[in-house]
C-alpha cells in the first residue's frame, strides 16, 4: 500500500521569541544553549505536524554560531519537514534576529534536526512521505538523503561502504 503524502507547508512552524536578560551570556548576547532549545521546540512541532505523532529528537547536525544575537533582539525561527523516511523526518530550521528599533534583520543560523515518530511505548512508527512543491523544497528533499547517510555513518548506524549517496560526492 502506498504511503500518504504531505507537503512541506503542512508542517511549517514560525516561533517568535524576545531575548531577555535571563537568555544571555555575560556579553549580553543570546546563549547558544537557549537558541538550541528554541530550535529543538520549533522543529519538534514541525515534525509533530507532519506525522501527527509523538516525536523524539534523534540527532542534530552541526550548528555554527557565527553571528551574535543581542539582548532585546526579536528572534524568529522557521521550521518545516524537508523529507520523511520510514519513521524519521529531517527538519530544516532558519533563524533570523531583528533589532526592532532600527528594523535591521539578519539571518543568524540554519540547521537540520532529525526526529523519529514513536508510539506510546516509544517504538518507531511510520510517517507520511513528503511531496516537495517549490524549487527550494525540491533541493532540500534531494539533499536530505545524502545528509541522512552522513549522519547515520557518523552515528555508526550505517557502514560507510553502504552510503551510496556519499560515494558519489567523495568519488569512492
Ligand atoms: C531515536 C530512537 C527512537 C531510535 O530508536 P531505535 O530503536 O534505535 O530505532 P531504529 O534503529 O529502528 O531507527 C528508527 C529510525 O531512527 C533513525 N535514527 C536512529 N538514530 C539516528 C540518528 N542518530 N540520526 C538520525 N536518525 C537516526 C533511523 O535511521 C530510523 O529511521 P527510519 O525509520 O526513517 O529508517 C531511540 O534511539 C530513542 O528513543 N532515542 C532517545 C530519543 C530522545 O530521548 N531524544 C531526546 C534526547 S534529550
Amino acid at each position: 500500500m502506498s504511503k500518504k503524502k504531505k507537503h512541506c507547508r503542512e508542517s511549517f512552524v514560525t516561533m517568535t521569541e524576545m531575548v531577555l536578560p535571563n537568555d544571555t551570556n555575560t556579553l549580553n548576547n543570546l546563549m547558544g544553549g537557549r537558541l538550541m532549545h528554541w530550535m529543538d521546540i520549533v522543529s519538534a512541532i514541525a515534525a509533530q505536524r507532519h506525522s501527527n505523532r509523538i516525536v523524539v529528537t534523534a540527532s542534530v547536525d552541526n550548528i555554527s554560531f557565527s553571528k551574535a544575537i543581542q539582548l532585546g533582539n526579536v528572534v524568529t525561527l522557521n521550521a518545516f519537514v524537508t523529507r520523511a523516511f520510514n519513521s524519521s523526518m529531517e527538519v530544516y530550521i532558519e533563524v533570523t534576529a531583528e533589532d526592532v528599533p532600527s528594523g535591521r534583520k539578519i539571518e543568524t543560523n540554519k540547521a537540520f534536526f532529525t526526529f523519529v515518530a514513536v508510539d506510546q511505548m516509544g517504538k518507531p512508527i511510520d510517517v507520511p512521505e513528503i511531496e516537495p512543491e517549490t524549487a527550494e523544497e525540491q533541493e532540500l528533499y534531494e539533499g536530505a538523503l545524502r545528509r541522512r547517510q552522513l549522519r547515520l555513518v557518523l552515528g555508526k548506524r550505517m557502514k560507510p561502504e553502504d552510503a551510496n549517496e556519499l560515494k558519489s560526492i567523495f568519488k569512492l
